[in-house]
């Protein structure tokens, strides 16, 4: 009888790329649990997120999945939903959890529903003239935040605190942004405050756990966008967020709140504006950026869990889930 196959040797498969216009942020994510993977003794293959990726799956045959994928077709449940064609074990949120952490207008209903601070809004299709919206706009706040509903690394985000007019060339400029992107576009009230991101670390079998809250400081830009994301040097991270005991707290149970709201499983990170008044929840993401510096493993590590083991702990967790059992959907949380 062959013997069971020790944890320390699955045959991994990490996904990355896709269509989305965070490709290549994936790259660098997928590159580094590759490699942190390798370091704990998994056999680990790359594949790139495309129309030939279920058949080289299935030649493939790894013992599972790990998508580190960002945005349309592989953060959006549509890689999900092939994986559970292929019945293949794969880390983070499923099917729908991931479609509604994707849609930023369905996931603030979800939140919603759960009691979850979010920022007023409006959401727009390119149903009338970029005036007429811009009326509509402008009726929400003379303060507001415009941004497609489905992307994400602030792209096609306009901040936009100062508004004098629906006639201000800067709000019809910020639709056409958002609208080249996206068919919805969300128009949110501005919330003044500070940028806080707080992981969820949630694998199979245990409760969910959020980690310390991370407060980041933009330095290339005055605001979160790709540059200050992605540059070199272009924000500070200072984790645990010096927030003071009541207003981390509530950070957190307000992330776990998130968390359980959509039905996200794994790992998720929910994004937030806090001041001294309030706490406002963004947007939760179920495939957070993976490299060895990114807001979630670091925040991990300053909760005591070094890159490699947290890269192989999602793994054990997708592998311990195993397959979903047909007609046995999980209870959508309460
Ligand atoms: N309602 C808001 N008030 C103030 N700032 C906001 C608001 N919504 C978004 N932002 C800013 O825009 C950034 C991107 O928004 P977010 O909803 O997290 O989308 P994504 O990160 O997917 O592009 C946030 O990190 C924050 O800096
Ligand atoms: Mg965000």
């Amino acid at each position: 009888m062959a013997a069971a196959t020790p944890l320390s040797s699955l045959r991994i498969a990490v996904i990355h790329g896709g269509p989305s216009a965070e490709a290549e942020v994936s790259r660098v994510s997928a590159a580094g649990v590759a490699a942190a993977l390798v370091k704990k003794g998994h056999d680990v293959t790359r594949f790139e997120l495309d129309e030939a990726l279920p058949g080289k799956l299935v030649h493939a045959k790894p013992e599972l999945v790990f998508p580190v994928v960002h945005g349309t077709v592989g953060e959006d449940g549509c890689l999900q939903g092939v994986l559970e064609l292929l019945r293949l074990p794969y880390v983070g949120a499923g099917v729908l959890a991931s479609a509604l952490a994707n849609d930023k207008v369905q996931a603030k209903v979800c939140f919603r529903a759960a009691g979850l601070p979010v920022a007023d809004e409006l959401v727009l299709r390119r149903d009338g003239s970029i005036e007429m919206l811009a009326e509509r706009a402008f009726g929400l706040s003379a303060s507001l935040v415009v941004k497609p509903a489905t992307q994400g690394s602030g792209l096609g985000v306009t901040l936009l605190p100062d508004l004098e007019s629906a006639r201000d060339e800067r709000l019809r400029a910020a639709l056409d942004a958002a609208f080249a992107l996206d068919e919805a576009v969300l128009v949110e009230r501005f919330h003044r405050g500070r940028e806080i991101t707080c992981g969820v670390l949630h694998l199979h079998g245990e409760a969910p756990r959020a980690l310390p809250p991370t407060e980041i400081r933009a330095r290339a830009a005055d605001w979160y966008d790709f540059q200050s994301r992605y540059g070199k040097g272009g924000s500070e991270h200072l984790c645990p967020a010096p927030l003071g005991p009541l207003t981390t707290a509530r950070v957190q149970e307000v992330a776990l709140g998130a968390h359980r709201a959509l039905g996200v499983r794994d790992l998720s990170r929910c994004d937030f504006v806090v001041n001294d008044t309030e706490v406002i929840l963004l947007e939760v993401n179920t495939i957070p950026g993976m490299t060895p510096t990114s807001l979630f493993p670091e925040a991990a590590g300053v909760a005591g869990t070094s890159f490699e083991d947290l890269c192989d702990a999602l793994a054990r967790s997708a592998l311990a889930r195993g397959v979903r059992r047909v007609n046995a959907a999980a209870p959508f949380p309460t």
